[in-house]
């Protein structure tokens, strides 16, 4: 059943706070574009992200490591314009505040000011925790994400879980704690075993989000396109898929090619007409 939750108030962080503080979990998804962003507005999304996986999902790179600023600036954009209600979170891609706080806070301003995004996310722990005081100095909202972190694929040595062992566990709990010192508003938790997950939950005040991490934390996040069936290639196991939209969309598609060859697309009802006395006229004006 289709359902529409009208007129709620704007998602703020403070709202988000209360939502971990009274135990309502907060729902969020990645969305890229305009007209996801006001389905997503229609049925009651808490939080927007536009992530970085826009580079896989949408723009068919192999990670998420070759998008830009200007990429992000662009995909903010529509997700912003299409959705009032949800928190929209504009994600920092690659190297677009690793390099200084400077950097940091000038790209982060960009995707709140030119974009109009609430807040941004951005990746790592321990040695991102002055780009984090740096940004929030600014006044601008900052969700950390810690876990399998895709920017640093090559140091993690692929998409696979972390934090299953008891020393990596303990360094992600550490870096939750010092993420949450440094003034994050919220964690996303990406593929750390569940029991670690609730752990680190439970042990800071700020929601965590989980993706790949289990039912214990204070919200859930899936990619859209994992959530809808829009990405054929690989399911990973923390996802659950609540439609096959890639069957309706081929199906559309075929169904689209078949009758533009056999001529049963356009029919009378898709075609625009004339009037008689204007199409007579018109066939003189090109006879003559
Ligand atoms: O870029 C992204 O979509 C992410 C996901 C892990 C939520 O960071």
């Amino acid at each position: 059943m289709m359902s529409e939750k009208k007129n709620l108030p704007k998602m703020t962080i403070g709202e988000l706070a209360r939502m971990k503080a009274e135990g309502r979990k907060i729902s969020m998804i990645t969305a890229y574009d305009y007209p996801t962003a006001r389905i997503a507005d229609r049925v009651g999304l808490d939080i927007l992200l536009v992530g970085d996986s826009v580079g896989m999902t949408v723009l068919g790179y192999e990670n998420t490591l070759p998008v830009t600023m200007e990429e992000m600036l662009v995909f903010t954009k529509a997700v912003a314009r299409g959705a009032k209600r949800p928190f929209i979170l504009g994600d920092m891609p690659y190297m677009s505040y690793q390099v200084s706080n400077e950097e940091a806070v000038r790209n982060a301003g960009r995707l709140i000011g030119e974009a109009g995004a609430d807040g941004v996310k951005l990746e790592g722990g321990f040695t991102m925790l002055e780009r984090i005081k740096a940004i929030v100095a600014a006044g601008i909202p900052v969700m950390g994400h810690l876990g399998l972190t895709p920017q640093s694929l090559s140091m993690m040595g692929g998409f696979k879980v972390q934090g299953n062992t008891a020393a990596v566990a303990k360094r992600l709990y550490d870096e939750a704690l010092a993420l949450e010192d440094a003034g994050v508003f919220a964690i996303l938790l990406e593929l750390i075993p569940a029991p670690v997950a609730e752990a680190i939950s439970r042990a800071v005040r700020v929601p965590t989000i989980s993706i790949g991490s289990g039912v214990d934390c204070d919200g859930q996040c899936l990619i859209f396109h994992d959530l809808i069936g829009l990405f054929e290639a690989f399911v990973p196991r923390h996802v659950k898929q609540y439609g096959n939209v890639m069957q309706v969309v081929e199906g559309a598609l075929s169904t689209y090619v078949d009758e533009v060859r056999s001529l049963a697309f356009p029919k009378a009802e898709n075609t625009f007409r004339i009037k008689d006395s204007e199409l007579e006229e018109f066939k003189r004006a090109i006879s003559s």
